[in-house]
């Protein structure tokens, strides 16, 4: 792996971002978004649930001393619990279209002594300093078309910052998909800028799913659909640059995360291929439902050295573990769908609405070293399984505990149980938070000394809409039927977000 690169490469990576220009100087088919607003407002008289979309009561909140509903810390669990998700959809009468579009705010749930704080900032983006300012939105995002939007120079000028996070170096990064990652000081969440790795990465993407290994070196990818490539970073447990890589001929369309092996990095391009006449990035996405995944197997001492597999048609946002055995055969597992959320679904939930969208289905995908793949068994056809969680000690390595969130809620939007998957028998025990709950992505924490994979706790939040607030639960995670060993609740709901990182004290 190489941490030369060459201006070169680094401009034509660049012109991805004239995606982004070409996507904001199309003129045509912009979207009723006052509709969407007045179509949210009136549903969020009548649907509870509605809450869960809603932006955040103010750019910045704190609740010193979280209010205990039940149990308490078990004992060894002390650290930080931050997530990230889309938080500001609304400005000047005009609502986003797409959830992903949202500004990121970025939480932090300090747990320590036996109790809660809770601190949420809004990122401080170049995109959401200027729209402060402005008073109204200026820039298109993923599905949202902005009316006379305002000059783009790249990618980081449409970044929302509002996916994932990740501690490393000192700082917490807030991640998003298409642009650089955002540097925030990670006690008091204040925004410190945009992360460049090295000076030719400027504005880069930096995905949201890195993945880590046992001695803290992360790998990511950043992906340049239009011109069928990603870069592969490497970064030190440190958190400095430790290598990069230019994958080539990476089919177009949206590649969400990835999965790692001991050896290998994996990624799926899903059935979309990317075209050129659109007036969102969504839009330039032609999802194409007989086309077969492709399947890109790198190694990671040798990233030039590949090999490739097809996969039924699909897409998939999320992976759980992935490994491989003796004979060389890797094994993931995956919560695969199609295009109906992102395309639809998603954009539904802004005008207050419900799209009853394909489930996300976790299936188990062999690929054998001889050159076939294929999906080896599905848990569940009905019923989707998302946000897939493990034991990070076990990154790539053969790991029989999954947790997923799943049991969709019969008011048809969002999950509300907790389930855990044992892969060797099958098994599944939940916790049910019941009808009234929508849940979100639970981590595993591992019981510092602890040596049994499910010694540890889960610990995630949860819409509770009887009581219009935001829960933060723990779990033990070998008992997970047994319900939360505790339960906190925030004054306030938060709204619902996508992904978090755990920092033990
Ligand atoms: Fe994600």
């Amino acid at each position: 792996m190489s941490t030369e690169f060459s201006r070169r490469a680094a401009l034509q990576t660049l012109a991805a971002s004239g995606a982004v220009a070409a996507m904001a100087s199309t003129g045509v088919n912009a979207f009723a978004q006052t509709s969407n607003f007045d179509s949210y407002a009136a549903s969020a008289k009548k649907n509870p649930w509605t809450l869960g979309w809603r932006s955040a009561l103010a750019p910045d909140l704190s609740t010193p001393e979280v209010k205990l509903v039940s149990g308490k810390i078990p004992k060894g669990l002390s650290g930080t619990f931050y997530r990230n998700g889309p938080a500001l959809f609304e400005r000047d009468g005009l609502r986003v279209n797409h959830w992903f579009d949202g500004d990121g705010m970025v939480h932090a749930y300090n747990l320590d002594g036996g109790k809660v704080s809770h601190r949420g900032r809004m990122v401080r983006t170049g995109k959401y300093l200027r729209e402060e300012k402005a008073g109204r939105f200026l820039v298109s995002g993923l599905g949202t078309k902005i009316e006379n939007p305002a000059p783009i120079t790249g990618p980081d000028d449409v970044n929302a910052a509002n996916t994932s996070v990740l501690p490393i170096g000192g700082e917490l990064l807030a991640l998003w998909e298409g642009g650089s990652a955002y540097r925030l000081d990670d006690t008091t969440l204040e925004t410190i800028g945009s992360k460049t790795w090295a000076p030719q990465l400027k504005g880069m993407p930096f995905s949201a799913h890195p993945k880590i290994e046992n001695d803290g070196t992360v790998w990511n990818f950043g992906q340049d659909f239009f011109n069928n490539r990603m870069i592969i970073y490497k970064i030190s447990p440190k958190g400095k640059l430790a290598g990069m890589h230019l994958l080539k001929n990476v089919p177009g369309g949206m590649i969400h995360d990835f999965c790692m092996t001991e050896k290998h990095l994996i990624f799926v391009a899903p059935s979309f291929r990317v075209s050129q006449k659109a007036d969102t990035i969504l839009g330039m996405f032609k999802w194409l439902p007989n086309q077969n995944q492709r399947v890109i197997v790198v190694e990671k001492d040798n990233l030039d050295n590949r090999r490739e597999y097809d996969l039924p048609p699909g897409f998939q946002f999320h992976y759980g573990n992935a490994w491989e055995d003796k004979s060389g055969d890797i094994r993931f597992s995956v919560c695969v769908g199609d295009n109906s959320f992102v395309e639809k679904g998603a954009k539904a939930l802004m005008r207050g609405e419900i799209f009853d969208v394909t489930p996300a289905r976790l299936a188990h995908v062999v690929l054998r070293k001889g050159g076939s793949a294929k999906i080896e068994s599905i848990l569940s056809e009905r019923a989707t399984h998302e946000f897939p969680q493990f034991n990070n000690r076990f990154t790539g390595q053969n790991s029989r505990y999954l947790y997923t969130v799943g049991d969709q809620t019969k008011i048809g939007v969002g999950q509300m149980s907790i389930l855990k998957h044992d892969l060797k028998t099958g098994n599944i025990t939940a916790h049910n938070y019941g009808e009234h709950s929508i849940v979100e992505e639970h981590l595993f924490i591992p019981r510092p000394g602890g040596v049994r994979e499910d010694d540890g706790w889960l610990i995630g939040t949860s819409l509770n809409l009887k009581t219009k607030a935001t829960r933060l639960n723990i779990l033990n995670a070998a008992r997970l039927e047994d319900g939360p060993q505790a339960v906190f609740e925030l004054p306030y709901a938060l709204p619902l977000g996508f992904h978090g990182a755990w920092k033990g004290l």
